[in-house]
C-alpha cells in the first residue's frame, strides 16, 4: 500500500474541514428551521399555561373571566395562522446546503457546537441569532430558472461579484403555482383546523383571499429531520415576527420613519445628483430583514445588505422575492405577551404584510442580500474601496470588537466615502453572564476618538429618539435615544495635503 504523500494529506485535510464546515452548516439550519417548526407547539404550550392558570382561579373569580376559554381559543387560531405564513416561508426557502445529510457522524468533533449563537440583551435584542455561515459568506441558492434572469430582480451573492453557484438571484415576483395546502403535507406542529378556525371568525385564507402553499412538500421538512431546539429558539421566531412589524407592516411605519427616514434624507443631501448610468454604491451591514436596504436601492443606489442571521435571511428573502402582493398575509405578532395590554382585542390584532409590494417598489438594478458575518465577509482584500457610502442603523454595537467593525468600514469606503450611522451602543455581548465572551464596549466619545485615527472626519451629529421593534400600543415602549452621524473618509490626498 503505498502512503500518501504530503500534498494528498493537505488535500485530505482540507477535504475533511469543509465537510465539517459543511455539516456543522447544515447543523445550525436545521436547528434554525427546527425553531421555526416549533412555533406552534412552544406557543400552544403557553396557552396550556395560560389555561391552568385560569382554572386554578376560584368560581367567583372565573365568572368574572368567563370571556377566557374565548380568548384562549382565539390565541390558538392567531398561532395557527402565524404558523401558516411561517410554514409558507419555509417551504418556499431552498436551503444552500443539502439538509438531508447525515450531520451528526462529527458529534465528537470540536466543530459540533454552533459558533456566532448570539445572546442579544434588552428588549430589541430579546433574541439570540445564529450566523448564516461558518465560513465567511454565503448566499442562498434559490434555482436555476432565478439564475436566468426572468423576472428577477434582487441578488443575493458574495460581495466580491463572483460568479459562482454561491451566487444567485432571486426571483423578483415570477409567478409561483401555489396551491392550499394539501392533506397530509402540515408540518410537525402545524396545527389547522376548523375547530379554530370558527372562534378565530375569519376565513383561513389570507385577506386577498389566496393561500399560498406551496404544493410540493420540502422533504428537509419532514419531522424526522426536526431538531429538539431549546426554547430559546422558538424565542427567536417571535422576535423575527416582531421585526417583519418593524420593516414590512403599516404599524411600523411611526418607527422606520424615526430611524430610517433620517438616513435616507441624509442620503439624499450626500448624493443629490445620482447618475442613472453610474449609480452609487451603498453597503448595508446587519440589514435585518431588509427594507432599509431596499429603501435606498429604490432611491437610486446600488444597495447590497449583509446579514449574519439565517432566520432573518429565511424570512427576508421570503419577503423580497416570493410577495404577490401588498397585503398578502395576516400575522398577529402581539399575541405572545399578555403585559401591557390595552385590551384583548389589542393584543390580538391582525396585522397584514407586506405594506408594500417589494418587487414593484422600483429597486435599482444590482440590489442584493449577501449572508455572512460583516468581518468575515467584508475584510475581504476585494472589498478594499468599493463602496461610497456605508450605512449602519443599530448595528455597531452587535461588534465582538467594535473597533474592528470601524476598521473594516474605513478600509471598505472609497476615498472621500462616507459612513451613516445611526443606533444606540446597547453592546451585545456586555452582561453576558457565565459566559466570556469577548465584548469591546466603547462609550460614545471614545468611539469617536477611534473613528478619527480611522481617518474619518464628522460631517453631521445629533440624537434620535426611537423605539426598536415596539408594540406601539403596549404600555411599555423602551425608548433610545440613538446616536446619529455622517462621518467622511478622509482622501489620500487630502490627507497627505494635511500632514505634510
Ligand atoms: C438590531 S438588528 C438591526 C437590524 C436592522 N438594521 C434594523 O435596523 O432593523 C442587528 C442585525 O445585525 C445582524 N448582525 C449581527 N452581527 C452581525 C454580523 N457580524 N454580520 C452581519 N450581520 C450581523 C443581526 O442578525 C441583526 O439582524
Amino acid at each position: 500500500m503505498s502512503t500518501p504523500r504530503v500534498g494528498e494529506e493537505e488535500d485530505e485535510e482540507r477535504h475533511r474541514q469543509r465537510k465539517l464546515e459543511e455539516a456543522l452548516e447544515v447543523k445550525s439550519l436545521r436547528r434554525i428551521v427546527s425553531a421555526y417548526l416549533n412555533y406552534p407547539d412552544a406557543s400552544e404550550e403557553d396557552v396550556k399555561r395560560y389555561e391552568r392558570s385560569y382554572k386554578k382561579l376560584p368560581p367567583t373569580h372565573k365568572a368574572l373571566l368567563s370571556h377566557y376559554p374565548l380568548k384562549f381559543q382565539r390565541l390558538r387560531w392567531c398561532i395557527s395562522r402565524n404558523a401558516y405564513f411561517i410554514f409558507n416561508m419555509l417551504q418556499a426557502f431552498e436551503p444552500p446546503l443539502d439538509m438531508s445529510q447525515d450531520v451528526h457522524i462529527f458529534e465528537d468533533s470540536h466543530l459540533q457546537n454552533s459558533p456566532n449563537d448570539h445572546f442579544f440583551v434588552g428588549e430589541r435584542n430579546a433574541c439570540s441569532l445564529q450566523s448564516t455561515s461558518t465560513s465567511g459568506s454565503l448566499c442562498f441558492t434559490k434555482n436555476d430558472q432565478a439564475c436566468s434572469g426572468e423576472g428577477g430582480n434582487v441578488i443575493c451573492k458574495s460581495p466580491n461579484g463572483a460568479n459562482n453557484n454561491e451566487e444567485m438571484e432571486i426571483e423578483g415576483h415570477n409567478e409561483a403555482i401555489t396551491t392550499r395546502h394539501p392533506p397530509g403535507l402540515h408540518p410537525p406542529g402545524f396545527k389547522y383546523n376548523e375547530e379554530i378556525d370558527k372562534y378565530g371568525g375569519n376565513d383561513v385564507t389570507d385577506s386577498n383571499g389566496k393561500g399560498n402553499v406551496s404544493s410540493s412538500f420540502q422533504e428537509w421538512l419532514d419531522p424526522s429531520f426536526q431538531l429538539n431546539v431549546p426554547l430559546v429558539d422558538v424565542d427567536k421566531v417571535r422576535c423575527i415576527i416582531r421585526n417583519i412589524v418593524r420593516d414590512w407592516a403599516a404599524e411600523g411605519k411611526k418607527e422606520r420613519d424615526q430611524c430610517y427616514k433620517p438616513i435616507l434624507e441624509e442620503l439624499n443631501a450626500l448624493f443629490p445628483n445620482r447618475e442613472k448610468d453610474s449609480p452609487p454604491s451603498c453597503l448595508v451591514p446587519g440589514a435585518g430583514l431588509g427594507r432599509l436596504a431596499l429603501e435606498i436601492s429604490c432611491r437610486g443606489f446600488i444597495c447590497q445588505g449583509n446579514e449574519f442571521s439565517y432566520h432573518m435571511m429565511i424570512c427576508s428573502s421570503f419577503i423580497l422575492n416570493q410577495t404577490q402582493t401588498a397585503g398578502e398575509w395576516t400575522i398577529y405578532p402581539w399575541i405572545h405577551s399578555n403585559c401591557n395590554s390595552l385590551s384583548d382585542g389589542d393584543q390580538l390584532r391582525p396585522v397584514s404584510i407586506p405594506d408594500i409590494h417589494p418587487a414593484s417598489a422600483g429597486i435599482t438594478e444590482g440590489f442584493s442580500m449577501c449572508g455572512g458575518d460583516f468581518v468575515e465577509v467584508y475584510s475581504d482584500p476585494s472589498q478594499v474601496g468599493v463602496w461610497d457610502v456605508v450605512v449602519t442603523c443599530f448595528f455597531i454595537d452587535t461588534a465582538h470588537n467594535i473597533i474592528e467593525y470601524i476598521e473594516i468600514i474605513s478600509k471598505i469606503l472609497k476615498d472621500g466615502g462616507v459612513w451613516i450611522n445611526m443606533g444606540p451602543l446597547l453592546y451585545h455581548f456586555a452582561d453576558m453572564y457565565g459566559q466570556d465572551e469577548m465584548s469591546i464596549e466603547l462609550s460614545l466619545e471614545d468611539l469617536k476618538r477611534v473613528a478619527l485615527q480611522y481617518g474619518f472626519q464628522f460631517e453631521k451629529e445629533n440624537t434620535i429618539e426611537t423605539t426598536y421593534a415596539t408594540n406601539p400600543r403596549s404600555m411599555m415602549q423602551n425608548r433610545y435615544f440613538a446616536a446619529f452621524w455622517t462621518m467622511r473618509k478622509k482622501s489620500a490626498a487630502r490627507e497627505e495635503h494635511s500632514t505634510s
